[in-house]
């Protein structure tokens, strides 16, 4: 059993508070991935987890052992960084071979296991290089290699792709999906990457200022973000965010008044008067002729099966970015107009928080616009 519980877990650097007390269930087996922007404590939970940092407060279990306080080497886990933290003057295979070697494994078996992750991670011509000859996304590959080769039962991964190109991210990243049926490993992942995060977690943990904020299945995060926090770590292009305050409210839901003007209607339950940030994913607004986001075409992103087209900023509400379908021709300048389902709205309250939603969105007469 690898289950891995952290209670009432904190860490305060001097003045700092890192981490603010969190608590966090993660399964044996589990895949989970913790997003957050820079600097809110994603790097200091793991560092707590794996033990090379002593809590201020709080109590880390693995499996049912207390290892609050134990050392990092007998942990049962292995971690990869951000930095490749790699022997330089070993070669390769050393490199790879090196924890076998610390735990005494025989010749034998220490051969067989490095050939079989060098050759998982394509590292089998590199065996006999030294770190200094390899390119940095080859090093994080050994680091990688050297942290599974004791196919440990919880793996700690910090950013471990973001050095490498684009094509092997990919490739390293179906490589995890692979790596984790095979290991069986509980894994604990941290990334900036949308892709990862959506394809690889189990279940994802969103930070935000030293707490978590959600904990929740990918899509769940995605479709129903509890805070503007999660709303923001969440997805790629981003949700767009407008402020508003509430107009109106009544059984079927609420009008918000955009800042430059425009009238919309969200089915959540809110206050008249309240301040709000309206969240719509570019997927979810759709072209209408009457629609409230318009605005004049100030960039296009053509991906292929599908496109983005950002409308220029408004000096209060900023840009709005819409998807389209790929076939659809579009020129600089040009205006457009979208509009979105009411029930598709997200509407967040002042201090951050979603408001309720209604459990029925409601359905506007055919003939009028849908906002
Ligand atoms: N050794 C340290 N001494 C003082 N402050 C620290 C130390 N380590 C981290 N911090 C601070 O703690 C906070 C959380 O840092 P952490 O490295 O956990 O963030 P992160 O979420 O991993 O960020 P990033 O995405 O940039 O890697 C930051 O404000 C950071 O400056
Ligand atoms: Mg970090």
């Amino acid at each position: 059993m690898a289950s891995v519980t952290v209670e009432d877990l904190a860490k305060r650097f001097g003045a700092v508070t890192a981490l603010r007390p969190t608590n966090l269930e993660i399964a044996d087996g589990e895949f989970v991935v913790i997003v957050g922007a820079s600097g809110c404590g994603k790097s200091t939970l793991l560092r707590l987890i794996a033990g090379l940092e002593e809590p201020s407060t709080g109590r880390i279990t693995i499996g049912d052992r207390d290892v609050t306080y134990a050392a990092p080497a007998d942990r049962g886990l292995a971690m990869v960084f951000q930095s490749y933290a790699l022997y330089p003057h070993l070669t390769v295979a050393e490199n790879i071979a090196f924890p076998l070697k610390v735990a005494k494994r025989p010749r034998a078996e220490i051969a067989t296991r490095v050939k079989e992750v060098a050759e998982a991670l394509e590292l089998t011509p590199l065996l006999s290089r030294r770190p200094r000859a390899l390119s940095g996304g080859q090093r994080q590959r050994v680091s990688i290699a050297r942290a599974i080769v004791r196919r440990p039962r919880v793996l700690l991964l910090d950013e471990p792709l973001s050095n490498l190109d684009a094509e092997l991210r990919v490739r390293m990243r179906h490589e995890f999906a692979r790596l984790h049926a095979q290991l069986q490993a509980t894994m604990i992942y941290v990334t900036h990457d949308q892709l990862e995060a959506m394809t690889l977690a189990n279940r994802i943990v969103v930070m935000n200022a030293g707490r978590v904020e959600q904990v929740g299945a990918p899509l769940d995060l995605y479709d129903a973000p509890a805070s503007l926090a999660v709303a923001r770590a969440i997805g790629s292009p981003g949700m767009n965010l407008l402020a508003g305050s509430v107009t109106a409210a009544d059984a079927d839901g609420s009008t918000i008044r955009l800042e430059e003007g425009a009238q919309v209607r969200a089915a959540v339950r809110a206050e008249p008067g309240a301040a709000v940030t309206l969240g719509v994913r570019p997927e979810h607004l759709r072209p209408q002729d009457d629609g409230v986001f318009a605005g004049p075409v100030e960039l296009f992103e053509r991906l292929g099966p599908l496109s983005f087209v950002h409308l220029g900023a408004r000096e209060s509400s900023g840009t709005v970015v819409a998807q389209l379908p790929g076939d659809r021709r579009v020129s600089l300048g040009e205006t457009l107009r979208f509009g979105a389902d009411p029930a598709r709205v997200h509407v967040f309250g002042e201090d951050g928080a979603a408001l309720a939603r209604l459990a029925q969105p409601f359905t506007l007469p055919p003939s009028s616009p849908v906002m």
